[in-house]
C-alpha cells in the first residue's frame, strides 16, 4: 500500500503503450466507467491526460476485486499493477488502447455521489446545470480540450510577444474609470467614504502612460471588466492581449498582430494563416456587408439600388429615398427558400428596426413573383434586375430605410441566409483588417457626439480642422481585426498632443473642469514629453473560441457568467452582511417596483 498511500504515481492515464508491457505501474484518477464481468471487473480510469483500462481479477487479488465491487462512477481511486497487452482486443479509439493494467492492489481515496449528469461528452446537458456544477463539467472532454488549448495559446502569445521585444507589464485593477463605451463595475472605498474605484474596462490609459514613461513595446494578458448587455461573444469579465508601441504607424501594429495570429493558429491547431491580411475600409464593410465585422467566408454582398428606387412608384422605396435613406438588396442565386421561410424574414430584420423586407422571385418568363411587383413598372423591374444581375430562379431581398437600419437589417439577413442555406464553409478562417472608421458618431438621444472607438484615438491629422466645422466627416486612425464575423481586436494610433486631446474632450461635450477631473493625469503626462504611439487589444476569449470552433465564449472560459451576469456555481453576485456595507459607507436602496 505504500505507493498508493504516498500518492506516488508512476504514470498519467494517457501514457502507457505496448512498450510498457511487463512494467509495474501506479495509476490514480477517477472511475469513468465500470463493467462487472463476474470474476473480473473492468474500470476506465480517467485523469486529464487520458483513460487507461484497468482490471480487477479475483484470482490475482481477491481484496482488490472486492474493493472494485464497491466502486462507482467518479470515485477517486489508486491502483498498482502490471501492464499487460490486450492482444486481439485492442481499442483503437484510445491512445492507451493497446494495453491494460492487471490490478494487484487498490485503494479508494474518495467516494462520489451520482453526478447530476454523466461525465461523458456524448450526452447533451442543459447549460444551467453545467454552469451550476462547473467543476464536473470541467471534467468533460470539450471543456478540457478548450482549456488545454487556451493554456497553450497563452504561452504561445507570451513567447511571441517577448521574442518581438515586448515587455510584459501589469496595470491596476482597482483604478479610475476608463471609458470603452460600457458601464463601470464600481468598488466602494472604506478609507474614503463616498468614493469608488472602478474596475478597468481596459488598461487603455495605463498603457499609454507606459509609452510616455518610455516603456516602448508593452503587452499584457489582462482581465477587463464591463457592465454591458451580454451576448454569446460577450462576458462581463474577459481577457485581452493588450499591446502598445511607440513611434509606430498602423502598419507596424498590423505586422505584430499578423505575426501573432500566424503563430497562434499554427502552434495550437496547425493551420497556416496567410498574411498580410486583407484590408477593407469601414465604409466598404458597411456598404458591401452591412456590418463593420463582416463574415468574409461567403458572398451575398449588398447591392445599392437607391438611385433606381428613387424612380419607382412604390411609396416605401420612394419615401425612404426622399428622407435620405437607402434602398439596398441581396441577390440569392438560385433562390432556395421556401414560401414559409420567406414569410419568416420580417422577424429576422425587425430587431434592427427595419419596417419590412420585400422579396422577389424571378419567374421562368423573367417576370417578378413578389408582393411588391404590382408597385413597380415592368421597365423599372428590368432596371433593378439588370443592376443586380438577377437570373431566372433567383431570389432578391430589399430593405428601404435609414442608412444604419438598412445596413444592419441586410447585414443580419445576409448572415441568416448564409446559415439557413449552409453557405458558410466551416474550418475556414477569414481574417481582415477594417480601417478608416469615422472618429465621431452623433448620439441622437444624448444629443451629442460620441467617440466611435475611444476618446484617445487620433483623428487623421488632415481632418483635425473639420472637428470645428463637420465632426461627422473626421476619420480616425482606428482599426479593427475581424474573423468569421467576429470583432477579435481593436485599436488605434493615439493622440499624443495635449491640445488635440483637449479639443476632442471638448467636442465630446466635456467641460474643461470635467476633463481635468477625469483625465487630468493624462493631459499632464502629455505635457511632459509624450511620444507618438499606438496599439491594439485582441479579445483572447474570442480568439480561443475561433480556435476551438465553438460559437460561445462561455465554452472557453473556465468559470463564466450567465447572460444575466451571475455565476450559478458560487451564486455571485450575492448579498452581504449589513456590517460589511456599513464599513464601506453604503446603504442599499432596492429599485422601486
Ligand atoms: P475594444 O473595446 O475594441 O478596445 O476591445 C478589444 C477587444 O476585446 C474584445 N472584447 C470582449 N470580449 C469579450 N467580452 C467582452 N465584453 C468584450 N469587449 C471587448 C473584442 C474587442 O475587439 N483599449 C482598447 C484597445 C486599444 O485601443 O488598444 C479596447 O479595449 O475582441
Ligand atoms: P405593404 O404595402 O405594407 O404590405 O408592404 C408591401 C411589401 O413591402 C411587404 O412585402 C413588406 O414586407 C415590404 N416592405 C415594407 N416596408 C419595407 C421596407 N422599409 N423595406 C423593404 N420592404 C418593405
Amino acid at each position: 500500500m505504500e505507493f498508493l498511500r504516498e500518492l506516488k504515481r508512476t504514470h498519467r492515464n494517457g501514457e502507457l503503450r505496448p512498450a510498457h508491457v511487463g512494467e509495474q505501474v501506479v495509476l490514480m484518477g477517477w472511475v469513468a466507467n465500470r463493467r462487472d464481468h463476474g470474476g473480473c471487473i473492468f474500470v476506465d480510469l480517467r485523469d486529464r491526460d487520458g483513460i487507461t483500462q484497468v482490471y480487477f481479477d479475483q484470482t490475482v487479488d481477491p481484496a482488490a476485486h472486492a474493493l472494485a465491487e464497491t466502486m462507482r462512477s467518479e470515485y477517486v481511486i489508486g491502483v498498482r499493477g502490471k501492464v499487460v497487452t490486450r492482444g486481439g482486443n485492442v481499442n483503437p479509439k484510445l491512445p492507451t488502447g493497446g494495453i491494460e493494467v492487471a490490478v494487484e492492489e487498490a485503494i479508494v481515496f474518495n467516494e462520489a455521489r451520482t453526478p447530476p449528469f454523466p461525465i461523458n461528452d456524448r450526452v447533451e446537458v442543459g447549460e444551467d446545470l453545467r454552469l451550476k456544477y462547473r467543476f464536473l463539467d470541467l471534467r468533460r472532454a470539450p471543456l478540457q480540450h478548450a482549456l488545454v488549448l487556451r493554456s497553450k495559446a497563452n504561452h504561445v502569445a507570451r513567447d511571441f510577444m517577448v521574442e518581438q521585444g515586448f515587455l510584459e507589464l501589469e496595470t491596476p485593477i482597482l483604478t479610475k474609470a476608463t471609458p470603452e463605451g460600457a458601464r463601470d463595475y464600481l468598488v466602494p472605498s472604506r478609507v474614503h467614504p463616498g468614493r469608488f474605484y472602478a474596475l478597468p474596462q481596459s488598461p487603455q490609459l495605463f498603457k499609454q502612460l507606459f509609452m510616455v514613461a518610455g516603456y516602448d513595446r508593452y503587452f499584457q494578458l489582462c482581465r477587463c471588466f464591463r457592465d454591458e448587455d451580454l451576448r454569446a461573444e460577450r462576458q462581463p469579465e474577459f481577457t485581452q492581449i493588450d499591446v502598445e508601441m511607440s513611434f509606430v504607424d498602423q502598419d507596424d501594429v498590423f505586422a505584430v498582430i499578423e505575426g501573432l495570429l500566424v503563430r497562434l493558429w499554427k502552434e495550437t491547431i496547425g493551420v497556416d494563416v496567410v498574411t498580410p491580411l486583407p484590408r477593407l475600409t469601414y465604409a466598404d464593410a458597411m456598404n458591401r456587408f452591412g456590418s463593420d465585422k463582416p463574415d468574409l467566408r461567403f458572398g451575398l454582398e449588398l447591392v445599392d439600388l437607391t438611385e433606381a428606387a428613387s424612380q419607382v412608384d412604390f411609396v416605401v422605396f420612394k419615401n425612404a429615398v426622399a428622407q435620405g435613406g437607402l434602398v439596398k438588396a441581396i441577390r440569392l442565386p438560385g433562390g432556395g427558400l421556401t414560401r414559409a421561410q420567406l414569410d419568416r424574414l420580417p422577424e429576422v430584420v425587425a430587431p434592427y428596426g427595419a419596417k419590412g423586407v420585400a422579396w422577389v422571385r424571378i419567374k421562368e418568363d423573367g417576370g417578378w413573383q413578389s408582393p411588391i411587383a404590382k408597385f413597380i413598372a415592368p421597365e423599372q423591374q428590368l432596371d433593378i434586375a439588370t443592376r443586380m444581375g438577377l437570373e431566372v430562379g433567383d431570389l432578391a431581398f430589399f430593405v428601404a430605410d435609414a442608412p444604419s437600419v438598412t445596413h444592419a437589417a441586410l447585414g443580419a439577413l445576409r448572415l441568416h441566409l448564409g446559415k439557413t442555406l449552409d453557405l458558410i464553409p466551416k474550418d475556414q478562417f477569414a481574417f481582415a483588417w477594417v480601417t478608416d472608421f469615422p472618429s465621431f458618431e452623433w448620439d441622437p438621444e444624448a444629443k451629442r457626439w460620441i467617440a466611435m472607438h475611444h476618446p484617445f484615438t487620433s483623428p487623421r491629422p488632415e481632418d483635425i480642422p473639420l472637428m470645428d466645422t463637420d465632426p461627422g466627416k473626421v476619420y480616425a486612425r482606428a482599426y479593427d481585426c475581424v474573423c468569421n464575423g467576429y470583432e477579435i481586436g481593436g485599436g488605434s494610433i493615439r493622440i499624443h498632443q495635449r491640445a488635440v486631446q483637449e479639443k476632442v474632450f471638448e467636442l465630446l461635450g466635456m467641460s474643461e473642469e470635467e476633463s481635468r477631473e477625469k483625465f487630468g493625469f493624462l493631459l499632464d503626462a502629455f505635457s511632459y514629453g509624450a511620444p507618438p504611439h499606438g496599439g491594439i487589444a485582441m479579445g483572447m476569449d474570442r480568439l480561443i473560441m475561433l480556435l476551438v470552433g465553438t460559437d460561445s465564449i462561455r465554452d472557453v472560459i473556465a468559470y463564466p457568467k450567465t447572460q444575466r451576469a451571475s455565476c450559478l456555481m458560487t451564486d455571485a453576485p450575492s448579498s452581504v452582511e449589513i456590517e460589511q456595507l456599513r464599513e464601506v459607507h453604503i446603504r442599499v436602496q432596492p429599485p422601486a417596483k
